[in-house]
């Protein structure tokens, strides 16, 4: 069995007490967890920065410090030349283009695509994206495929977040579709564990480190702050997902 942790919304941003609770988060994954002893991959799902400043992704990068095998993502608060500028700024390649990665594992491909729309705060998977995703799904054999991305591709029942969702979806649903061996989507954005499908198949939804967001029943304010932080954990055995959610208080 393969384990994934998933750590999502981070908005690095230069105070204490923010940083606390996702030094607290990475503390449980590598010392109660055991690192890379017991966890294969992490995946950081998107909003790694509050504000995309080379100086945030500098504090992200001081902090994010695991032996676990990580691919991260970015989201409506990054800014991709800046994060480029911190992790590889000595890349050549247009700072702009989208930061698409993948993890190959001997029994499983897991994919991080780029749903980040350079100065917005919806989202979209371009047909970059989804033509690079293809040829690394082409690529993996046999193995089963994880794909995370930031922005959910449907609506969750939070109206703000709905408004700032994936645009139209329909080259994903597609995508999905013409690739049986995808078992599960991840993502992020919302700040709120989750659970539903898209294309037929099992979409979950991150915890956020940084805060919780209300659904509209649970309180008029953007932020629930009656919440600690959170992460999830996916458990891959051969072609099944099944994930598990944690708090950290
Ligand atoms: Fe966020
Ligand atoms: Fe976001």
């Amino acid at each position: 069995m393969l384990v994934v942790a998933q750590i999502s919304d981070l908005h690095f941003r230069g105070d204490t007490e923010h940083r606390g609770r996702i030094l607290a988060v990475l503390d449980y994954l590598q010392n109660r967890c055991g690192g890379a002893a017991n966890i294969d991959a992490l995946l950081v799902t998107g909003d790694l920065t509050d504000e995309g400043t080379a100086e945030q992704y500098r504090e992200a990068a001081d902090a994010l410090v695991t032996d676990i095998p990580t691919l991260t993502l970015l989201g409506n608060h990054d800014d991709r030349a800046a994060y480029r500028s911190v992790t590889a700024p000595d890349d050549a390649a247009d700072p702009y283009a989208p930061v698409d990665t993948a993890l190959l594992l001997d029994d499983l491909l897991v994919l991080g695509l780029d749903s980040s729309i350079p100065g917005r705060n919806d989202g979209e998977l371009s047909e970059q994206t989804l033509a690079w995703a293809d040829e690394q799904i082409a690529a993996a054999g046999e193995r089963p495929v994880i794909v995370s991305f930031h922005h959910p591709p449907v609506k969750v029942g939070m109206p703000f977040m709905d408004s700032i969702a994936q645009l139209d979806p329909t080259a994903f649903d597609a995508f999905v579709r013409r690739h049986p061996r995808i078992i599960g989507l991840v993502c992020g954005h919302i700040h709120s564990p989750s659970a539903t499908a898209f294309a037929e198949v099992p979409l979950l939804t991150a915890p956020g480190v940084s805060s919780t967001l209300n659904l509209p029943f649970e309180g008029d304010d953007v932020l629930n702050e009656s919440q600690p932080a959170g992460m999830a954990f996916h458990l891959i055995d051969g072609d099944r997902l099944v994930t598990h959610f944690r708090s950290v208080i």
